[in-house]
């Protein structure tokens, strides 16, 4: 199989990764905590073994395609060791009180819940949070997301999802920190110590880092496809946010649904056996995805789930999500031998560990705390944390002749199916989020502007009018509303008319995007294009507000409107992050974290690309370019505007040339020259010029978020080790190596300006 003939060289290339921090202890002492655990196992039956490794979803909320009626009797019957999608302190309470009170050994319940963006304060969707590029607001907002979910009964979150995402027709690029690998990996740290602060004191919960691996790669952006990636794209791109997570101490992990070169993840002995839990000495446990096991018959490299749930306990898998197969056939399967005892053993263990360090055995109903879910859920103080993060997610594309600002006076046309919604402004995977508490753009506007300004109202367009696409969400659960189209457009018209400035809020609707929601035309929909044109003729100035999950392709948009903003669903507080984004009360600094194409047909596009062979030339036919578009994106990776301007200076490196064991240092002096205070991120990218193997024209190595009033200048000092240098080299080890290096330094991946370096021997 090809990853047992690589395994050798991946070890030794995956135990030289070194510049993350040792393992962070979580944990209770451990020798307790062994006695304990070793304890209660010497007492427990194989069926209670196996109860401790199945999961079941409660009927409280459905995110996956079943629901196993008898989940309460497997409780009382000790044949499940985790719930999920069950909440709130009564709920919580009755279904723990089962496991406790009626089963032998008194084992208590984790329950799980995706908790993605915000539990019931929701903030901006992941991607959204990561054009932040404010580490600490991102742990933050995990931090309020654990509070409020541990106050509501909730042990465990299956988050974050850190997949490297390139392909925006995945619908899952919503849930990721985009797509760059030294940026995601910081954000993955972030967002696990965020979850899980200093230690499981009741008022946090454990992280899962999901999904392990290569799920961000599916063929064609549609989801739950095959995934086919080379080991240096396994090991360059797509593992270092994984293997952060481990050196940030994340209790949990779990496997994805896709085939990486022929092997089901879930079933993936390299990967999860060998590399997560050998070589990376992870010690926590790892879930499946929902029925992840069940669907190895489907991928077809088993021929039964028996023999999938061989597979997949054998591969290290600990627990079943919902599959039930552990359950119906791990009994069995240990009695025939394919399945040895002390496997299991070890995935018991993980489970009753990870039970020991929540502090569940010395209180089972430590998480159900009904006085602090009334105060701790939606405070003000979390409703605060939510609007200052959405409008750092903010991202402004586009701003011809500084339209925005708008001025408090005057009257607009807020027109457009998002403009007065409150439903999809918390976006996808907003688990137990109330949206009838969101704030629509229409009230956050009419609350930042004050009575001096005049704010009318139409919707103008449906999200879609293809019947179809209606059709099959609404059937799925969603709510997408349809009104005669003519009638919106005219109404929109009439209003659009009297206005001084026009406010477009375009894009998706939330179920366009996050799971099973791939789209290939990842433009704005139709008919939302049809009011967009309509609406340019009336020659008014135009700000689109887009709210969406994904880059859009917005070349039409671009060309057209002087002024563009981008939002994501930005949570709870999004109308009021926007409006005071609109209005000036707050200066965007958001960057973005993915690409955005110009075109579908650009798709991978994304900032650390190789040059090939025949780099780019309009003079020569015969080179690597597209006969109809440029080839790199609208909006680059690491792109985004203020209110205000900045001008860079060169960078100047302290040295010509470094040995391993130097720091380099580089500056440059950033000034604000525009007419507001301002956020900057400052970006700092290097190539490696020569390799062994080719490497990418840039990569991000740092990055410094500035604040610079009006007129200042700042010197912005970053310092370069061997350590940013490195690489997988021919040999698949991780080294750096002498020879010619660039360092970048601007506002995006695109525009920056470069010096030289050496690395000498
Ligand atoms: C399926 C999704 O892929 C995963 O991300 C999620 O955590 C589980 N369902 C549980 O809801």
């Amino acid at each position: 199989m090809y990853y047992k003939k690589i395994s050798c060289v991946l070890v030794a290339a995956a135990i030289t990764v070194s510049g993350f921090a040792q393992p962070k202890k979580v944990a209770a002492p451990q020798s307790k905590m062994d006695q304990f655990v070793t304890n209660l196992m010497q007492k427990m039956t194989l069926e209670e073994k196996i109860g401790q490794l199945t999961q079941y979803t409660s009927d409280m909320a459905l995110t996956g395609p079943s629901i196993r009626a008898g989940y309460k009797d497997d409780i009382q019957k000790g044949n499940v060791g985790s719930i999920f999608n069950a909440y709130t302190p009564a709920y919580t309470r009755q279904l723990q009180e089962m496991a406790v009170k009626n089963t032998r050994l008194h084992i208590p319940l984790i329950f799980g819940y995706d908790v993605i963006h915000g539990h019931k304060t929701i903030f901006p969707i992941p991607l959204g949070e990561s054009s932040s590029w404010d580490l600490a607001a991102m742990e933050k907002s995990a931090h309020i997301a654990a509070a409020e979910a541990s106050a509501d009964g909730l042990h465990w979150t299956f988050a974050p999802m850190v997949d490297i995402a390139r392909d925006p027709r995945w619908g899952r690029v919503a849930e990721g920190a985009g797509e760059d690998v030294w940026l995601g990996s910081q954000i993955a740290t972030a967002r696990v110590k965020g979850f899980q602060g200093a230690g499981f004191d009741g008022t946090t919960i454990m992280a899962c880092t999901k999904h392990y691996a290569g799920y961000g790669f599916v063929q064609g952006g549609r989801d739950y496809n095959v995934v086919d990636v080379s080991q240096r794209t396994l090991w360059e791109t797509i593992l270092p946010p994984f293997k952060a997570t481990v050196d940030a101490g994340v209790g949990s992990f779990m496997t994805s649904f896709n085939e990486i070169a022929g092997v089901p993840a879930t079933a993936n002995k390299w990967l999860v056996n060998d590399v997560l839990k050998k070589q990376w000495n992870y010690k926590g446990f790892v879930v499946t995805d929902y029925t992840a096991i069940n669907e190895m018959v489907n991928h077809g490299n088993v021929a039964n789930e028996k023999e999938a749930g061989e597979a997949a306990i054998n591969a290290g898998i600990d627990m079943d999500m919902q599959g039930a197969v552990f359950a119906k056939y791990l009994k069995q399967s240990v009695s025939e031998g394919k399945v040895k005892i002390q496997t299991v053993n070890d995935a018991v263990r993980r489970v009753l560990e990870a039970k020991y360090k929540l502090g569940l055995f010395a209180d089972p109903y430590k998480y159900c705390n009904e006085e602090r879910a009334k105060t701790e859920i939606m405070s003000t103080a979390n409703l605060d944390a939510a609007r200052d993060i959405a409008r750092k997610s903010l991202v402004l594309l586009k701003n011809y002749q500084q339209v925005l600002p708008l001025k408090k006076s005057g009257s607009i046309a807020l027109i457009g199916p998002l403009g007065d919604d409150k439903r999809d402004m918390i976006g996808n995977w907003s688990g137990a989020g109330d949206w009838h508490k969101s704030v629509s753009l229409l009230e956050g506007m009419k609350a930042v502007a004050g009575a001096g300004v005049e704010i009318n109202y139409a919707k103008g367009a449906n999200f879609t009018d293809n019947k179809a696409i209606v059709d099959q969400m609404n059937t799925q659960g969603g709510d997408l509303v349809t009104d005669d189209p003519e009638t919106l457009l005219k109404q929109a018209m009439d209003v659009a008319r009297k206005a001084d400035v026009i406010v477009m809020a375009v894009g998706e609707s939330q179920g366009m995007t996050g799971e099973a929601a791939s789209r290939s035309d990842i433009s704005i929909p139709e008919s939302q294009q049809r009011l967009m044109r309509e609406i340019y003729t009336l020659g008014k100035p135009v700000v689109l507000v887009l709210m969406n999950g994904r880059p859009l392709t917005l070349q039409w948009e671009d060309a057209h409107f002087p002024a563009i903003l981008e939002t994501w669903f930005a949570g709870t507080e999004a109308g009021n992050a926007i409006a005071d984004v609109l209005f000036g009360n707050y200066n965007p600094a958001g960057k973005l974290t993915i690409s955005f194409p110009r075109s579908v047909g650009q798709i991978p596009v994304y900032y650390d690309m190789k040059k090939t062979g025949r780099p780019a030339d309009p003079n020569n036919k015969y080179s690597s370019k597209y006969l109809d578009i440029p080839n790199d994106p609208l909006y680059p990776f690491g792109y985004g505007l203020s209110y205000t301007n900045f001008s860079y200076t060169q960078p100047v490196v302290d040295k010509k040339a470094i040995k391993t064991t130097d720091k380099l240092n580089v500056s440059v002096t950033v000034s604000n020259t525009g007419n507001y205070d301002g956020e900057e991120v400052v970006q700092l990218y290097i190539r490696d010029v020569v390799g062994s193997v080719t490497r990418p024209m840039k990569q991000l190595r740092n990055f410094r978020k500035v604040f610079l009033r009006k007129g200042e200048s700042k010197e912005i000092k970053f310092t370069l080790t061997n350590e940013d240098l490195k690489f997988y080299d021919a040999n698949m080890k991780y080294t750096s190596e002498p020879g010619d290096f660039k360092v970048f330094v601007g506002s995006n991946s695109r525009d920056t300006q470069e010096a030289d370096f050496k690395l000498i021997p």
